[in-house]
C-alpha cells in the first residue's frame, strides 16, 4: 500500500508561533492516520518573488533557480498539502506571498491556463491572526484556497481561520485548537483514502 504524503508549509518567521503551532498540529494528526510528513519553514530559505517573465510556460517548470527549487519537487510527490500563514495586514506573510507567486508555473502550459499536477490531492490553509474573531478571514483562506484549482485537482480544502489568539505561544496553550487541527490532518487522509488516488508520475 502506497504511504500518503503530507507536506506542511510554514509562512510564518516564528519556528514555534501560532500557525506553525496549529500546523504541525494537523501533520501530527496525518501522521496518526499513517501519512508520511514533511515541514518546510519558508523562513529558513532564500528565494526570489516570480519575475513574471512568464518564461515558465514553454519551460514546464520555474526557470528562476534559488532555493525554493527542491520545494518544487516535494510538493508534485506530496498528496497533501498544508500552508499556514500569520495574517500580515489583510493577506498572508510576505513569506507566504512570496512562494504562491512563484507556484505559478504550475498553472499554464503553452501560454494557456492548464493544471501541470497529476492526481487528486488534498489540502489545507491555515491563518491566524490577532485582532479579529475566528473565520474573519476565512475568505482570505479560501481564495488562496481556489488558486489552487488552478495548479491541479485539490478535491478536499479545508480552512482553518482562528482569531483573537494573543501571543505568539496562545496557539500551543489552545488545546481546543490542537485537537481540532489534528483531527483535520486525520480527515485529510482519510478523505484521500477513500477517494481517488494520486496517479504516480508517468502513468
Ligand atoms: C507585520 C504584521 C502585520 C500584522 N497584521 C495583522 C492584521 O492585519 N490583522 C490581524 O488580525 N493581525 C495582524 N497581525 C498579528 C498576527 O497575525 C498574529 O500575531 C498571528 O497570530 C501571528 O501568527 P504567527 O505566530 O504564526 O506568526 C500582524 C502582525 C505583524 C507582525
Amino acid at each position: 500500500v502506497r504511504v500518503v504524503k503530507a507536506i506542511g508549509i510554514a509562512g510564518s518567521p516564528r519556528r514555534t508561533g501560532n500557525s506553525s503551532t496549529i500546523l504541525r498540529a494537523v501533520l501530527r494528526g496525518a501522521e496518526s492516520a499513517g501519512a508520511e510528513s514533511a515541514l518546510i519553514c519558508l523562513n529558513d530559505l532564500t528565494f526570489r518573488g516570480c519575475q513574471g517573465r512568464e518564461r515558465c510556460a514553454p519551460a514546464g517548470e520555474c526557470v528562476v533557480r534559488d532555493g525554493v527549487g527542491p520545494v518544487f519537487a516535494a510538493l508534485e510527490l506530496a498528496d497533501i498539502w498544508v500552508l499556514a500563514s500569520p495574517v500580515y495586514f489583510d493577506g498572508v506573510s510576505g513569506q507566504m506571498k512570496t512562494f504562491f507567486d512563484r507556484l505559478h508555473w504550475l498553472t499554464t502550459e503553452e501560454g494557456k491556463l492548464k493544471p501541470r499536477l497529476c492526481g487528486t490531492r488534498h489540502a489545507a490553509l491555515i491563518l491566524t491572526y490577532e485582532d479579529r474573531p475566528r473565520d474573519d478571514y476565512s475568505k482570505l483562506a479560501e481564495t488562496l484556497g481556489s488558486y489552487l484549482g488552478w495548479m491541479g485537482d485539490f478535491g478536499v480544502v479545508r480552512v482553518m481561520s482562528e482569531g483573537n489568539l494573543g501571543p505568539s505561544d496562545a496557539a500551543s496553550r489552545r488545546t481546543d485548537l490542537l485537537a481540532s487541527a489534528e483531527d483535520l490532518g486525520k480527515a485529510l487522509v482519510g478523505e484521500l483514502k477513500h477517494g481517488t488516488p494520486r496517479r504516480e508520475a508517468g502513468e
